[in-house]
C-alpha cells in the first residue's frame, strides 16, 4: 500500500551555495532612503540567529520523523537555511561592520530570544521530562509560523521590490532577492513538520502564529531604530521611535514598495489562520526559480567551482 507522504513539496529542492563580493558596498545601498537601507540590513541579525536556531530544532526533530520524502525535505532545508545564515554573517562582517555598526549590541536582542528565551531551558529553567516533546514541537510550530513570514516577504520581494531595477546597490539586492527566493522555494517544508509532530492540530496552529506577529514586528522596527541610531546622516527624527520623521520616512519608503508597510506584518498573519491553509498555495516557485537560476551569486559560486576544478588552473 503506498501511503501519501506528509511533504507537500512536489518539486525538488537543492542547497545552492554563493559568492558575494562585499567591498564596495555602501551603507545605503538603497539610495532613496537610508531608513530602508538599515530596515532590511537590520534582517541579517535577526536571520543569522534565526535561521542557526531552525537548523537546530530541524535537527532535533529528525529522529522523530519516520515519512522519509518529509525527512529528506527537512534535511535540504537545514542546508539551504545554513548557507542563509552563513551569507547574512559573512554581509555582516565584511560589509556593515566596515561602516562602524556594533555587532554585538545589534545582535543582543536576538541572541536573547533564540539562545536564551527559545533554548531547551528557557532562561535556564529546565522542564519536566513530560514537556519537553511538547516544547520542541511548539518551537517547530514558531518556525513555520515565522516561515509564513519569510515566504511573504519573499513574495513582496519578488513581485513589488525589484531594488536592482530602481537602482539600489546589486550586491544587497541579490543577497536578500536570492535568498527571498529560496524561502518561496522552501515554503512548505516547515509547516508540513509541524502538522507531522503536532496531528495537524488547528487550535495549536493559531496558537504558535500569535506570539509571533508582535515579536516580529517588533524585531524588526527596533533593529531599524537600532541601526539607524548610529547614522550620522539621518536627522535625528529620524533616529527615534518616538518621532514622526522615522514613521513617515518608513511610509515614504514603504510607498515606494522599497520595504514592506507596517501593516503589512500585522495583515500578512491572517491566511495562516485559514481551516484549509497551506504554504503552496502562498506564493509562485516558478518565479523563486527564475530569480534563483539568475542570481549573480549562485552563477559567480558556481563559476568559482568550474574554474577550481578546471586542471589548467
Ligand atoms: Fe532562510
Ligand atoms: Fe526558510
Amino acid at each position: 500500500m503506498i501511503t501519501e507522504s506528509s511533504s507537500k513539496t512536489y518539486w525538488p529542492l537543492f542547497p545552492r551555495k554563493v559568492m558575494f563580493d562585499w567591498q564596495t558596498t555602501p551603507l545605503h545601498w538603497i539610495p532613496q532612503s537610508p531608513l530602508a537601507s538599515h530596515a532590511i540590513n537590520h534582517f541579517s541579525f535577526s536571520l543569522v540567529r534565526g535561521e542557526y536556531f531552525f537548523c537546530r530544532m530541524f535537527n532535533k526533530a529528525l529522529p522523530l520523523i519516520e515519512d522519509e520524502k518529509l525527512k529528506e525535505h527537512v534535511k535540504v532545508f537545514i542546508r539551504q537555511e545554513v548557507i542563509h545564515a552563513q551569507a547574512h554573517k559573512d554581509s555582516i562582517e565584511q560589509y556593515l561592520q566596515r561602516y562602524g555598526v556594533d555587532i554585538e549590541k545589534q545582535y543582543e536582542t536576538v541572541i536573547h530570544l533564540f539562545d536564551h528565551a527559545l533554548a531547551d531551558k528557557p532562561f535556564g529553567m529546565k522542564l519536566p521530562k513530560f514537556l519537553q516533546k511538547q516544547w520542541l514541537v511548539a518551537r517547530v510550530g514558531f518556525v513555520a509560523a515565522t516561515e509564513h513570514y519569510t515566504c511573504a516577504l519573499g513574495k513582496f520581494v519578488l513581485e513589488k521590490a525589484h531594488w536592482e531595477a530602481k537602482g539600489c546597490n546589486p550586491e544587497v539586492s541579490d543577497l536578500f532577492t536570492w535568498h527571498c527566493a529560496e524561502e518561496v522555494e522552501h515554503r512548505a517544508v516547515a509547516y508540513d513538520l509541524f502538522q507531522y509532530l503536532n496531528k495537524g492540530n488547528y487550535a495549536m496552529r493559531c496558537l504558535v502564529m500569535l506570539p509571533v506577529v508582535p515579536i516580529l514586528t517588533m524585531l524588526m522596527i527596533k533593529g531599524t531604530a537600532g541601526l539607524a541610531t548610529t547614522d550620522p546622516v539621518l536627522s535625528k527624527s529620524q533616529k527615534s521611535l518616538t518621532r514622526l520623521g522615522f514613521w513617515k520616512e518608513w511610509a515614504s519608503a514603504s510607498q515606494q514598495n522599497l520595504i514592506p508597510s507596517l501593516s503589512w506584518f500585522i495583515t500578512t498573519s491572517g491566511s495562516f489562520f485559514k481551516p484549509d491553509y497551506h504554504p503552496i498555495y502562498e506564493a509562485s516557485t516558478q518565479m523563486a526559480l527564475d530569480y534563483i537560476n539568475n542570481s549573480p551569486a549562485v552563477k559567480a559560486f558556481e563559476q568559482q567551482l568550474v574554474f577550481s576544478n578546471d586542471p589548467k588552473n
